[in-house]
């Protein structure tokens, strides 16, 4: 057996796979139940301040390779997801807070609380392509990305991870103002912004009209993000976008990734991904004659 454990600065996992932001995580309940299919670790939904319904329906629709989804963010708020965080940790688990918030103190204020239910690291959602005032607004900003970050950091003691999207001129430009502003780690990538219309009402099918767009068809984007990031960076990378097999998974991680995460994959392959992937790798691995996933680690570059 390979061994697949790995470390994003200072959070030791057993195996590199993680339960995406937005899926399956609203709950301690579905968490629970993602980790015992094989995670390393889960990242729960995007949580703010205060509740938000998010959009109106329809906020996800199936295309021939993925989804596209315009949530809106929905989600209780943080000082009602206390419970669901400590109930979580009860498990023994490692579970990695994502906050979203508008501006500095509110990031700071998010990750304080997310901190003291007992995250053991914090994930701020920067990248969210559909929510006004949020996500990819903020994090398409050099300047506000690093602002943000080492306000955070100088505050926050868990290690802080920024997400970052594909929606920007230059991500890695946005990765190293991350890293200035002393990220622990960075994600990439969120959805892609993506619209779908409907020739029949002649008009977009979602309600927001604008999506974010997950699954396979945005993992050549997503590797393309780690690779540049793993470039210019010396921070660790989560990579995330299209993962459904434990092939995708190593792309990544030739790509620059310690670490990976799984979302719109579990619709095409149940619950049991986190254990096939992993499965997966290590058959790769021991056919490869790779005794440590660390090896791999950025190989794609030399
Ligand atoms: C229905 C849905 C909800 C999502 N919600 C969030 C969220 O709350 N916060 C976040 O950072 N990313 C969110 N994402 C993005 C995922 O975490 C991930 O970055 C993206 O879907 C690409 O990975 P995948 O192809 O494995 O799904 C969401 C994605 C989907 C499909």
């Amino acid at each position: 057996m390979a061994n697949l454990a790995t470390k994003i600065a200072s959070l030791k996992l057993d195996n590199p796979t993680i339960l995406a932001s937005g899926l399956m995580d609203e709950d301690a309940g579905s968490m629970k139940r993602i980790i015992d299919c094989g995670a390393g670790a889960v990242v729960t939904k995007s949580i703010g301040l205060k509740s938000r319904d998010g959009y109106p329906n329809p906020t996800v629709i199936e295309l021939e390779t993925g989804f596209l989804n315009a949530m809106g963010l929905p989600n209780p708020g943080i000082k009602d997801f206390e419970e669901e965080v400590k109930k979580i940790k009860q498990s023994n688990c490692v579970l990695i807070g994502s906050v979203f918030g508008s501006n500095s103190k509110e990031f700071l204020e998010l990750g304080s609380e997310m901190q003291s239910f007992g995250a053991d690291a914090l994930e701020l959602n920067m990248s969210c392509p559909h929510a006004k005032g949020y996500g990819v607004e903020i994090g398409s900003d050099s300047k506000l990305v690093k602002e943000i970050t080492s306000c955070v950091k100088d505050s926050i003691d868990i290690p802080v991870f920024v997400k970052l999207s594909s929606n920007v001129t230059d991500i890695k430009k946005i990765a190293m103002a991350a890293e200035k502003g002393n990220a622990d780690g960075i994600v990439a990538i969120n959805t892609v912004k993506a619209m779908k219309i409907d020739i029949d009402i002649k008009a977009p099918i979602l309600a927001n009209r604008y999506g974010g767009y997950s699954g396979k068809a945005i993992k050549p984007i997503g590797v393309r993000c780690v690779f540049e990031i793993a470039e210019s960076l010396d921070i660790p990378i989560i990579g995330v976008g299209g993962i459904t097999t434990g092939e995708d998974a190593l792309e990544y991680v030739m790509a620059g990734a310690s670490a990976v995460q799984i979302g719109t994959g579990i619709y095409y392959r149940e619950i049991d991904i986190f254990n096939k992937v992993c499965q997966e790798m290590n058959m790769w691995m021991n056919d490869n004659n790779i005794k440590k996933i660390s090896e791999l680690i950025g190989v794609a570059h030399k």
